[in-house]
């Protein structure tokens, strides 16, 4: 392994030359990282995961054992991605054209999975191409997310649907008392941090933090 700034690139690992890592980020054995990609500061790539070409990771991003990321994703700050989860590029994938010849990297326009601040995908979930994760939000083992992922939402299932909120820690948020008709409010268990539903411009719901005194965010 070398080191450099607290980082490593284990031997069997394949980092393109021209791919760039920041400071203290680990590449772990048999992980790929493809031509052009940029990697944040203390990222963890872990053994077999796959990095495309250009793809763009924040810092602290974690991607797990055998986690594949096509580009052209962008992951921001602190994502996670767990073990054998698939960030796909192509919505409606073909080896060939119509006539039989084989298709080429520029043959069709990849189109990127979009993961925001703090999100994390579980272990084997898959990301259809163009979806966006929204901050903080988490996504179940197992789920095939179809549709972009509202902020601090908790999703689950195939196709993968809204079964609870989380707050920042990851943990399910649990509902407080209802203030008449005023929006359902809830707190984080783990850090005492307070959310409200609000109705979205598309008929859904989404999560907005409440400003406390001590955590004005
Ligand atoms: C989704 C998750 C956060 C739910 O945890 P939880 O809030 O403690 O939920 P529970 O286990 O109480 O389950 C609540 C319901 O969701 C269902 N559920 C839980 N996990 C699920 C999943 N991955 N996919 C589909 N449904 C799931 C449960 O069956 C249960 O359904 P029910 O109410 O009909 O019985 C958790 O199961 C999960 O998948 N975490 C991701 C783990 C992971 O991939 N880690 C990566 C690092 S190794």
């Amino acid at each position: 392994m070398s080191a450099a700034d607290g980082g490593f690139v284990a031997d069997t690992a394949d980092v393109d030359p021209r791919a760039r890592l920041g400071a203290g980020t680990k590449v772990w054995q048999l992980a790929q990282i493809r031509e052009d990609a940029r990697l944040g500061a203390d990222c963890i790539v872990g053994r077999g995961a796959y990095v495309g070409t250009g793809v763009v990771l924040g810092d602290r991003v974690k991607l797990q054992n055998y986690a594949l990321v096509y580009e052209p994703a962008r992951l921001e700050d602190n994502v996670f991605v767990g073990p054998a989860a698939v960030l796909t590029n192509d919505r409606y994938p073909r080896s060939t054209d119509p006539d039989g010849a084989l298709k080429g990297g520029g043959d069709w326009e990849a189109e990127g999975v979009t993961v925001r601040e703090g999100a994390a995908i579980g272990a084997r979930a898959v990301v259809v191409a163009g979806v966006e994760v929204g901050r903080w939000a988490l996504v179940a083992a197992g789920a095939v997310v179809t549709k972009d992922v509202p902020e601090f939402a908790l999703v689950a299932g195939c196709p993968a649907r809204r079964i609870n909120w989380v707050g920042r820690a990851g943990v399910p948020l649990e509902p407080l008392p209802e203030p008449g008709e005023g929006p359902a409010r809830y707190h984080c268990p783990r850090t005492g941090d307070r959310f409200e539903e609000h109705p979205a411009p598309d008929g859904g719901v989404r999560l907005r933090p409440v400003p406390t005194p001590s955590r004005d965010r």
